[in-house]
């Protein structure tokens, strides 16, 4: 069995990272019987600078073919946020119609959490994020610029389709876990889009009788999610909820160096694409010290997709069993490993 894969590692620690995940997943391929063929693409701020697009005209066709995406991160200093962000990473995750932003969370041992004292049972979850549209959206503009009555307008966009397939989805996975689901809403400040997407829950809802289902303002959420983690199994929120939500979860299981995501295409229509949730990380980028745990826990979620899950399940036991012993450990969990150190580390323990 062979998978074809697209790397794309992108700026900054995108590209440390990345080697180190190819390198496990290599070893885990090697281990379990199927093998990877790897393509990488060099699309990134580097590539702007001097082409002036992120990726080529006709990047979303290059990658259509392949079984799977593996993304760095892309962003750096000198090329405007906005301009990375929808010059390739939003443009890919609509083209392949990835409308979920899956974002599993699991405090790993050895980490130094802000939720410390707790065990790995009481802080395991996932945040269903809105991928496609919501509260990202290019509608809206300024006007009268410049003058004493500027004003912008930024608007939501919330479809039928849209918030439907993504409640069903958490629902659907709410049934292979807890069998229980809260929607992140805040239809107390935002009165049109949110008491819609709270009456799709609700009908969504009916449809699963199985499934508990409860809602809960994104604010106070928030507070649940570092006061009562053990009460949340998956979270189902949209884009800008979801996306401020899963990163609150990364933070208080150790950390963005160990939070991995998966833009998710359900149908297996287009590829779907995987990658750490933190960014490029300039202030550590070239240094050789960025923690590539999240970037190979976001290879064994490529695997899983793929249905290599033994092989996907044997990453996250040798990443549980390297930091567990303490002794490989990148600065940010308080270690003087390297980047390459701690990927070779699991890599070895995989083999
Ligand atoms: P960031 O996630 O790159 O960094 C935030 C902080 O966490 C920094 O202090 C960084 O050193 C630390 N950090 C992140 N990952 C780490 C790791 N693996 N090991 C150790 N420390 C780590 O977020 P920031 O600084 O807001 O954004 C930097 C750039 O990345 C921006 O250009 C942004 O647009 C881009 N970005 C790209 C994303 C993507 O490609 N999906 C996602 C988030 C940001
Ligand atoms: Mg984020």
């Amino acid at each position: 069995m062979s998978h074809r894969i697209a790397s794309i590692p992108g700026d900054g620690i995108g590209v440390d990272v990345t080697v180190e995940a190819r390198k496990v997943l290599d070893a885990a391929a090697a281990r379990y019987g199927f093998s990877l063929e790897w393509e990488e693409f060099d699309w990134s701020c580097e590539r702007y600078a001097e082409t002036g697009a992120m990726m080529p005209e006709d990047g979303v066709e290059q990658l259509s073919g392949f079984d799977a995406i593996l993304l760095g991160a892309v962003g750096f200093p000198g090329v405007p946020d906005h301009v990375s962000l929808w010059g390739l990473l939003i443009p890919l995750r609509r083209a392949f119609q990835q409308y979920v932003n899956l974002r599993p969370v699991r405090l790993l041992p050895g980490t130094t959490s802000a939720l410390a004292g707790r065990t790995a049972d009481e802080l395991e979850m996932v945040i269903v994020r809105e991928n496609s549209e919501g509260e990202y959206s290019a509608i809206g503009g300024r006007h009268n610029a410049g003058r004493p009555d500027e004003f912008v307008l930024q608007e939501s966009v919330f479809t039928r389709v849209g918030v439907e397939r993504i409640i069903r989805y958490a629902f659907e996975l709410a049934r292979t876990r807890s069998g229980h689901v809260t929607s992140a809403t805040k239809s107390n400040g935002l009165i049109h889009s949110m008491p819609y997407w709270d009456e799709i829950f609700a009908e969504v809802g009916a449809r699963h009788p199985d499934v508990r289902a409860e809602q809960c303002h994104v604010d106070a959420l928030a507070a649940r999610m570092v006061q009562a983690p053990d009460r949340i199994d998956v979270v189902v929120g949209s884009n800008l909820f979801g996306d401020i939500l899963s990163d609150l979860a990364a933070a208080v299981t150790g950390g963005l160096g160990m939070a991995p995501s998966g833009n998710v295409n359900p149908s297996g229509e287009f590829p779907s694409m995987f990658e750490a949730v933190h960014g490029s990380a300039p202030d550590i980028a070239g240094q050789g010290i960025a923690n590539p745990v999240a970037q190979i826990l976001a290879g064994a979620m490529l695997l899983d997709h793929l249905g290599e899950t033994v092989a996907a399940q044997a990453i996250r036991s040798s990443v549980d069993e390297v930091l567990a012993a303490g002794k490989v450990l990148t600065p940010d969990l308080g270690g003087t490993s390297t980047t390459t150190g701690l990927g070779t580390a699991v890599a070895e323990t995989l083999r």
